[in-house]
């Protein structure tokens, strides 16, 4: 239960018209079918006492505390589980329904501690609340009888505590775990009075539990209860800000006592969330306040010298004059900028600002270049936007759901719960995944087809699922000849029919069985709504932008876009990786997706910041560390982003930096960047500044200043003023100046500002003049290119080949209880669940190198050599080994190769050649990076801090 409880109705509202009318106490109230009696009475501010309902999941009737009289029918019938009729006539106020309800209370409370005045939950606890609803004054039983007084606390899950002598048995935890999460990890064991809430026979950590926070957020009681809470007292005040992990964008209050975080409670009127939660968003915050911080700037002249504490002016002062000395001796265009999607939409408006205007060239990039920016290219090309089609929402709507080189359940926790819910109700499932996801099954799921594609096979695969709907006449030709461009889709048509494209001519490269190939083809384009989402799994490939228009394509062809419960949907990774590509974080776009070489889009941002602007795209990151290297890049000022953690090839990167002569890094924790920088500058947490975040589905959210900034400045603070200093005028004072900026230069973004985010809570753009309250669907009568584009997506095998001395492939990828590179999530208690990475493989090829499971091996890839623990499992293929990055100290990237796309440099991180053999060392990168004290020993670090 969550302080500042917004309404409850008990039963979850039902959508539609309002055309059933009831009277309740006297008074008329029409509501939707379906919708519950109790839920019209909450709905007319009339609330009846309820215990065992809740809004978030489908009514139980168990507690008996909800009756209610209904004129006509016998008996008091509960009002959670009937349903509102025309004409009924209902009372709920009767004197016999308040004995009633004061006797089954009264049994509830002789069974329940009385420690309401030192119990965590005191005056934020509807049991307590309900009692005093009702009138209960006295009970009448004692607890001399058998009672639950003695059951045991269960208190192993870092975050919250099972205190199993305060349940009342109401099964919202049960239902909220199996509805709302779909992980079915508790259970009701035992009948009447013996009934108690189970874990499968283990405690909470050691279940199926994966810690969302659902069940602590349904309990009515103080039985699931946050640690924070229980230590620190109840909060205070709440502020509705956005999760800062990843693109899903989950809407939380914040809720404080004085400028302490207690808990993160999500919001129900979150659209993107819509009430629920991940492990990460809902209790990893900690790192926000975590002692590692750096709150003090901090220069040094060279990167062997030790730092030294300096004001915010000295160091911004220091960057500025060095800023100005380097672009003087070397030219413009040796400076650039490197911004975060991590940060605010505003923020990296800025930093592209201050590089455009002061910098006077085009060297800007993201950290969206090493993720997304093929879905950038490919849906730009095919129809016209960057962006995914949908909202979340519309996968209610799918009959078929294909799900490609993504891990909704790990990576986008909040969006796989919807879809595993979809997936109850009925939708089929196709994954096309080189390993065996959890959603291949999992409790009530079982995907129809499992397409265990060899990593650096999509666009082969894509075509040949093209190829069984073009030649076995499973086009939607009405849609195309309405909606596409003909001519395009025929030279397409043709391409993709071609003998070469067919499942049995590809089944070779891509290990698929050409059967199961066209059961699926078949399966996505008659199965009805067809929805495709996709991850990093497809665009970090040297054929992500091909695979990116494949997907397209197929869809375009099956006429699946444009509705709800269809389209083409990029599963963002970071929280605003769409939000920094739609704000001009790209070298070669102004904000809005325009191209730097558009005369009339210059001319406009000319006008708004008085400075002739470069029509020259910029550098990409990859090109600044070439050129770093060669002598002619030399000042990089980095917000937000760890490069040298998260970037392929680290050495190569590590030497890119180390030849620059002034690197400035702004960042909340001295990260592996920042051992090559000379100015740090502190950065803020999302808690600490106003913004915006834009999620996976194009949706603006608030983020909300929950407590001041530790450092003293919000991070577009410090870019207003190195750019002051640099020489560009900025005179914001709140960062809504800054959005209102963007709308006033971006057409997408027309309508948007922060009095507008407030009164409907969130807007999916294109939000302009013909689209006032944002856009959920796109490309509803026509493609934002007008005619839809089929593209030829020619597979051509990436050069990362195995061969004898490198014989298997490693792909990578995140797990549910980290995040990225692990800068915050490392810093929280959540290490309790993954203190290391670790390399999958399969027993057949531990087997053949006498491999035990948890033994050390060495994993050597052409680039270089890391050691880790060994994991033997049958989620990954013979031939194929997988690992996360989330922790600096296992150096994942010193391993992938600098292969990269064809159109965008976005890193092949997922085809890597390798070999495996056991080891009883660590590599010497490992041992160079331990002997500078950046150790290994910070695994056993971070779990030591989150023990504290
Ligand atoms: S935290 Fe989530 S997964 Fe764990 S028991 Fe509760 S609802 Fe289920
Ligand atoms: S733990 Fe809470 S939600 Fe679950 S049955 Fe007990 S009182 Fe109800
Ligand atoms: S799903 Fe993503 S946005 Fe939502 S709480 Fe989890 S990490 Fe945050
Ligand atoms: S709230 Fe209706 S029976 Fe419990």
């Amino acid at each position: 239960m969550a302080l500042l409880q917004e309404l409850d109705t008990g039963t979850p509202i039902r959508t539609g018209e309002a055309t059933v009318t009831l009277t309740i106490d006297g008074r008329k109230v029409s509501v939707p079918p379906g919708t519950s009696v109790m839920a019209a009475a909450a709905l007319m501010d009339n609330p009846i006492p309820k215990l065992c309902a809740t809004d978030s999941v489908e009514a139980f009737g168990s507690c008996r505390l909800c009756l209610v009289e209904i004129e006509g029918r016998k008996g008091t019938p509960a009002s959670c589980t009937t349903p509102a009729e025309a004409g009924m006539i209902v009372r709920t106020k009767t004197t016999r329904l308040e004995r009633l309800r004061r006797g089954v209370m009264e049994l509830y409370i002789s069974d329940h501690p009385l420690d309401c005045l030192t119990c965590s939950a005191n005056n934020d606890c509807e049991l307590q609340a309900q009692a005093g609803n009702v009138g209960l004054r006295d009970v009448r039983y004692g607890y001399a009888g058998a009672n639950h007084l003695e059951a045991p606390t269960d208190a192993s899950n870092p975050y919250f505590t099972f205190e199993s002598s305060k349940c009342i048995v109401c099964s919202r935890c049960v239902r909220a775990c199996e509805e709302v999460q779909g992980t079915f990890a508790l259970t009701i064991l035992g009948r009447g009075f013996d009934s108690k809430v189970g874990t499968g026979g283990v405690d909470f950590l050691s279940s199926e539990c994966v810690s969302c926070g659902a069940c602590v957020q349904a309990c009515p009681t103080a039985t699931l209860n946050e640690k924070l809470v229980i230590e620190k007292g109840t909060p205070e005040r709440t502020v509705v800000t956005t999760c800062a992990y990843c693109g899903v964008g989950c809407s939380f209050k914040a809720e404080l006592k004085g400028n302490e975080v207690l808990r993160m409670v999500p919001h129900k009127a979150g659209k993107a969330n819509e009430g629920h939660s991940c492990v990460k968003g809902r209790f990893a915050y900690g790192y926000a306040t975590h002692k590692d911080r750096v709150l003090k700037p901090m220069i040094r002249e060279r990167i062997e010298d030790p730092w030294r504490e300096v004001s915010w002016g000295d160091a911004i002062a220091y960057a500025a004059n060095e800023f100005r000395r380097i672009q003087t001796k070397y030219g413009r265009d040796s400076v650039g900028a490197i911004s975060s999607s991590r940060c605010t939409n505003e923020e990296v408006f800025l930093v592209q600002k201050m590089v455009r205007a002061g910098f006077g060239n085009n060297n800007i990039d993201t950290c969206a270049r090493v993720c997304h920016s093929p879905t950038g290219f490919g849906l730009s090309k095919t129809y016209g936007t960057s962006a995914g089609t949908q909202d979340f929402k519309s996968v209610a709507k799918s009959d078929v759901v294909v799900v490609i080189g993504a891990n909704p359940t790990d990576a986008h926790p909040v969006f796989g719960s919807r879809l595993k819910k979809r997936l109850r109700a009925g939708a089929r499932l196709i994954i096309i995944d080189p390993r065996r996801i959890d959603l291949v099954k999992s409790p009530h799921i079982k995907a129809d087809y499992h397409l265990a594609l060899k990593p650096g096979t999509n666009v082969a695969v894509l075509n040949a699922l093209a190829h069984v709907i073009v030649s076995e006449g499973l086009v939607d030709e009405a849609f195309v000849r309405d909606r596409c461009d003909l001519a395009n889709f025929e030279s397409w048509a043709r391409f993709v029919a071609d003998p070469r494209h067919s499942p049995e001519a590809t089944a070779e490269a891509s290990g698929i069985d050409p059967r199961e190939l066209r059961a699926a083809a078949r399966l996505y384009a008659t199965g009805g709504n067809g929805a495709i989402y996709y991850g990093l799994g497809v665009t970090e490939h040297s054929q992500g932008s091909t695979s990116v228009m494949a997907i397209a394509n197929l869809a375009m062809a099956t006429g699946n876009i444009g509705r709800e419960g269809v389209g083409v949907n990029p599963l963002r990774g970071q929280n605003n990786v769409q939000g920094s590509c739609d704000m001009g974080s790209f070298p070669h776009e102004f904000s809005g997706y325009r191209h730097v070489s558009t005369d009339a889009v210059r001319e406009t941002f000319e006008r708004m910041w008085g400075v002739p602007l470069s029509n020259e795209p910029g550098l990409r990151i990859p090109n600044m560390i070439d050129e770093a290297i060669e002598g002619s890049f030399k000042w990089l000022y980095v917000q937000g982003e760890d490069i040298a953690q998260s970037d392929p090839d680290t050495k190569h990167i590590t030497a890119g930096l180390r030849a620059m002569e002034c690197v400035v890094v702004q960042d909340l924790f001295l990260n592996e960047t920042a051992r090559y920088a000379h100015v740090f500058l502190p950065g803020a947490s999302f808690l600490e500044k106003d913004g915006t975040f834009t999620n996976a589905e194009r949706r603006i959210n608030r983020v909300r200043k929950a407590i001041p900034p530790l450092a003293g400045m919000a991070d577009w603070e410090t870019t207003m003023a190195l750019a002051n200093a640099i020489g560009v005028p900025m005179s914001y004072t709140h960062p809504s100046e800054i959005m209102d900026e963007v709308a006033a230069t971006t057409p997408t973004f027309k309508g948007v500002s922060y009095a507008r985010l407030d009164e409907l809570g969130s807007i999916q753009w294109p939000c302009n003049d013909t689209a006032p309250t944002g856009t959920p669907v796109m490309h509803v009568d026509r493609f934002v290119r007008g005619k839809g584009q089929f593209m030829l997506t020619e597979f051509v095998a990436t050069e990362e080949r195995v061969g004898p001395r490198f014989p298997l492939l490693l792909t990578t990828g995140r797990i549910l209880s980290q995040y990225n590179v692990g800068a915050q999530t490392r810093r929280t208690a959540s290490a309790a669940w993954h203190s290391e990475d670790v390399l999958e493989i399969h027993p057949f090829d531990a087997d053949e190198r006498g491999v035990r499971d948890g033994d050390l091996v060495a994993l050597k890839s052409r680039t270089g050599e890391i050691s880790l623990h060994a994991k033997i499992t049958e989620r990954v293929q013979p031939g194929i080994v997988y690992t996360t990055f989330h922790h600096a100290e296992t150096g994942a990237n010193v391993v992938t190769t600098d292969y990269s796309d064809w159109a965008t440099n976005c890193p092949e991180y997922k085809v890597t050649a390798v070999q495996v053999r056991r080891t009883n060392h660590f590599s010497d990168w490992q041992v160079h990076d331990r002997e500078e004290g950046v150790s290994l020993r910070r695994t056993e670090k971070a779990l030591a801090d989150a023990a504290e």
